[in-house]
């Protein structure tokens, strides 16, 4: 079976957070169940430089105006679609904001251009090859399925929704700079509330719907979550499903991890005691008295509740512990966690940045990984903090809530507890688990069981890939034979 895959961000290419750790590991995961994944990726100044080799497949003369190039190329195992459109791609910035952390203006037409090269992909544009099934991922490649639709193009589409709080909202008037008729404009298309929403076109033109924990899925179907999507979610209940995220078992392994100093395993967890030093050195830190080090790799984003931490952080400090703090954001948490973090010079460290080999060694270094979420669709840290001996604290929300066992007694007579969670997500419920974490990191024996717990837990791929494989396999009678007939939409 042949999947095109849509998505803004793969790892390694591209990555500002969980959904390119996806992107780019599930291709890997479905491929020994028979199932063959290409990726259509925008051509990032970033992505067309780590290109090896490309082979030009196809011009694009008119994509709402703007001239593209459609690259095939190949990158460790990834078989991938570039979409090389200099004038929406080729700028400085992430894949989503300029160099200030505004949001690209053109946002709208950089992901609506790589909808609609996707649509005209599974239309039949390049000579030899058309996908059985197109995974399209959040509001960035969402508008895929609205224009195949609107194009006649009938092969069945995924979708999969990483954070409902991103929706590609934009003002009614864009309409018709989206090639669209004015019909798109309708309740079950594109209108809401005023404006349309590139995510809400999705949802309404895919044939299943996927989100990344089966706690989320159930979340989003209520106001609190569902962030004014819930109403048409609750009309599509009958085709939403929830599939908890894999982590690739390659990339995180504390057994072969090159960003850290030294290597261990479940069997060898006195060699993880040996990357304390580097990690407390890296962050200025005070030389090492045993006490535990509590850290956070997070987008610093309402969110991530990185800010209750911050607020919690003298529970930790006047009771022997560290605090570590890598990740960027919102620019006014961020300047709070930096203020928080000079009132503790020595005990607490903010990093703000985006670096990959330091989330490794924050990983390989700590005891523990907080993640207070205000929701978590599924949260990825917190499954890498497992593997690398770390007991997470974690709100009990979405993915959170179902892949940490809390350590309550009958969970830890049951040898099955994992971390610590906390209900309702407030800074005092934080400020309880801490003490609770703390209280366990005085009892060795306690801790490594938790260690040793969480480090046995199996989230690698496998089950989650056949869960996707059943869903793909499920849609696979509806046509992908080459679709004649096919409306070429018209873009102005
Ligand atoms: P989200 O996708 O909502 O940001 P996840 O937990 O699913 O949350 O995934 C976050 C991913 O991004 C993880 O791979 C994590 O290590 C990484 N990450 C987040 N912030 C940083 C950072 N500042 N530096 C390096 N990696 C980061
Ligand atoms: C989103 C979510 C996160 C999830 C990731 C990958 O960014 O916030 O919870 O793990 O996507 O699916």
């Amino acid at each position: 079976m042949k999947i095109l895959s849509v998505t803004s961000e793969i790892y390694p290419l591209i990555k500002t957070g969980g959904l390119a750790d996806v992107t780019g590991s599930l291709p890997k995961a479905l491929s020994p169940l028979g199932i063959e994944t290409t990726s259509l990726i925008p051509g990032y100044p970033r992505v067309m430089r780590q290109l090896q080799q490309t082979t030009p497949l196809l011009e694009f003369d008119d994509l709402l105006g703007e001239r593209a190039t459609l690259l095939h190329a190949q990158v460790e195992g990834l078989d991938l679609l570039v979409l090389d459109a200099p004038a929406l791609y080729d700028r400085s910035g992430g894949p989503y904001v300029d160099g200030d952390g505004k949001d690209h203006p053109d946002n709208w037409k950089r992901f609506a251009v790589l909808s609609l090269a996707a649509a005209e992909i599974a239309g039949g544009a390049l000579p030899g090859w058309l996908p059985d099934l197109v995974h399209t991922h959040d509001w960035q490649s969402a508008m895929t399925s609205v224009y195949m639709r609107e194009a006649g193009c009938m092969t069945p589409v995924v979708i999969t929704i990483h954070n409902i709080a991103f929706q590609g909202q934009y003002p009614a008037g864009l309409l018709r700079h989206l090639g669209l008729p004015p019909e798109a404009y309708s309740m079950d298309r594109l209108e809401y509330f005023g404006d349309i929403s590139f995510l809400k076109g999705g949802l309404q033109t895919a044939d299943v719907i996927t989100t990344v924990s089966p706690t989320y899925a159930r979340e989003i179907l209520t106001p609190r979550f569902g962030m004014g999507l819930n109403g048409v979610l609750n009309e599509r209940v009958e085709v939403l499903r929830g599939i908890v995220n894999g982590i690739d078992m390659d990339v995180w392994d504390p057994t072969i991890d090159d960003f850290l100093p030294q290597t261990f395993d479940i069997a060898n967890l006195r060699r993880k005691r040996e990357n304390r030093k580097p990690l407390l050195e890296r962050f200025g830190l005070d030389e090492d008295d045993g006490g535990p080090i509590f850290s956070a790799v997070s987008r610093l984003t309402w969110q991530k509740g990185i800010d209750m931490l911050a607020d919690t952080a003298d529970e930790v400090i006047h009771n022997g512990g560290r605090i570590i703090i890598v990740g960027q954001g919102d620019h006014a948490i961020e300047q709070a966690l930096l203020q928080t973090a000079a009132r503790y010079p020595g005990r607490m460290a903010v990093h703000i940045g985006y670096d990959e080999p330091t989330a490794h060694l924050v990983q390989g270094g700590s005891d523990s990984i907080v993640q207070p979420s205000r929701f978590e669709p599924c949260g990825l840290t917190q499954l890498y903090a497992l593997r690398y001996g770390c007991v997470p604290v974690v709100s009990r929300t979405g993915g959170l809530s179902e892949t940490i066992i809390d350590a309550n007694d009958a969970a830890m007579s049951a040898r099955v507890a994992t971390g610590f969670q906390f209900h309702p997500v407030t800074t005092n419920g934080l400020r309880l688990a801490l003490r609770r974490a703390l209280h366990a990191y005085e009892q060795p024996k306690m801790w490594a069981r938790l260690q040793n717990q969480g480090m046995k837990t199996k989230f690698s791929w496998e089950r989650s890939a056949q869960q996707y494989a059943a869903v793909y396999r499920s849609l696979a009678h509806k046509a992908s034979s080459p679709q004649t007939g096919l409306r070429r939409l018209k873009f102005w």
